[in-house]
């Protein structure tokens, strides 16, 4: 089993990031951290919480950062709503918090593991690159970082920058350059990860209590998508950056170098990626491109039928 860390804002898609990573026999997830991005750090905090709880785990959640490293908190409300997971009724959270903060947690996490721990952040890059100025020592311990953000000819907070990178451009420069091995499940591969109105209903038709709560999420978000971005379906963005931890296979992907914008006027937050090899300088990341549609829809439509049988 690969042992990961989720670092998440749920969030619609983090919160199917989440039943993907726990109901994956491939995975042992160490704990969940959470981050301000999507919705408030408090907001996030409660979501995460919320999301186990209704799939019966007791994994342990900590909070992270309630902004980015050096700038004021951009959220999501347009897309995900005022608590963040708009659209469904959650049980309230069951477990006792966590009382070690999230850099904490991931720090004392990855000292302590015997073998090296996949990172899967879905969320701006705060709490990683926090851990990595801590800690420079856990480097070591990372067996790679699958993370969901960037972009190479796609954008979606502005024509320039994804969400996630936009947000914290400053955290993301510090890990894209920290020599860690990184995969970036960019927009390129996410955009095409979509879940269609048909999948969803498909998904609301199983009869299940975790399937219920999933349909009317991904409903929600699929009605803010096609508001905003005329889009057919729901973008699965960060259940790929799990699903590619699970089965790297589900990737395309080639390895390219990667920098972060965090001066530009008009484009903060952009990850310029070197498709040509003009820089000279080495590749830093695994870049993905696309994805295999059908084997990551059967990854996520097995594990949530598994919440299903578990709950
Ligand atoms: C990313 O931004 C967030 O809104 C989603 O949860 C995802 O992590 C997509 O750009
Ligand atoms: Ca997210």
């Amino acid at each position: 089993m690969k042992k990961v860390i989720l670092d998440c804002d749920p969030g619609h898609d983090d919160a199917i990031a989440i039943m993907l990573a726990c109901a994956s026999p491939e995975l042992e997830v160490l704990g969940i951290t959470t981050v301000a991005g999507n919705q408030t750090g408090k907001k996030t905090f409660a979501n995460a919480r919320q999301v186990l709880t209704l799939i019966g785990s007791d994994l342990p959640v900590a909070r992270g950062f309630d902004k980015p490293l050096l700038r004021e908190l951009i959220t999501a409300p347009e897309i995900h709503g005022e608590t963040g997971l708009d659209g469904v009724e959650l049980p309230a959270p069951l477990d006792k918090p966590c009382a070690a903060r999230a850099v904490n947690f991931i720090v004392e996490a990855l000292l302590s593991a015997e073998e090296p721990v996949y990172l899967i952040p879905t969320g701006p890059l705060t709490n990683i690159a926090g851990a990595l100025l801590l800690a420079p020592e856990i480097k070591e311990k990372i067996k790679k970082i699958v993370l969901m953000g960037g972009g190479v000819l796609v954008s979606n907070k502005t024509p320039a920058a994804e969400f996630n990178i936009y947000v914290d451009p400053e955290a993301a420069k510090i890990v894209f350059e920290s020599g860690i091995p990184i995969t970036m499940v960019g927009l390129d591969a996410t955009n095409k990860a979509l879940f269609s109105f048909e999948d969803i209903e498909t998904l609301s038709q199983l009869g299940g209590k975790v399937s219920a709560v999933a349909a009317q999420l991904l409903a929600f978000y699929a009605r803010r998508l096609k508001r905003f971005f005329d889009v057919k379906g729901a973008h699965l963005h960060d259940p790929l950056a799990v699903a590619a931890v699970i089965d790297p296979a589900v990737l395309d992907t080639k390895f390219l170098q990667v920098d972060i914008e965090t001066k530009g006027e008009f484009t903060r937050g952009a990850t310029v990626v070197d498709l040509y090899g003009v820089t000279g300088k080495e590749a830093n990341a695994e870049v993905a491109f696309g994805l295999d549609l059908s084997k990551f829809k059967s990854l996520v439509f097995n594990a949530i039928k598994s919440l299903d049988e578990r709950s």
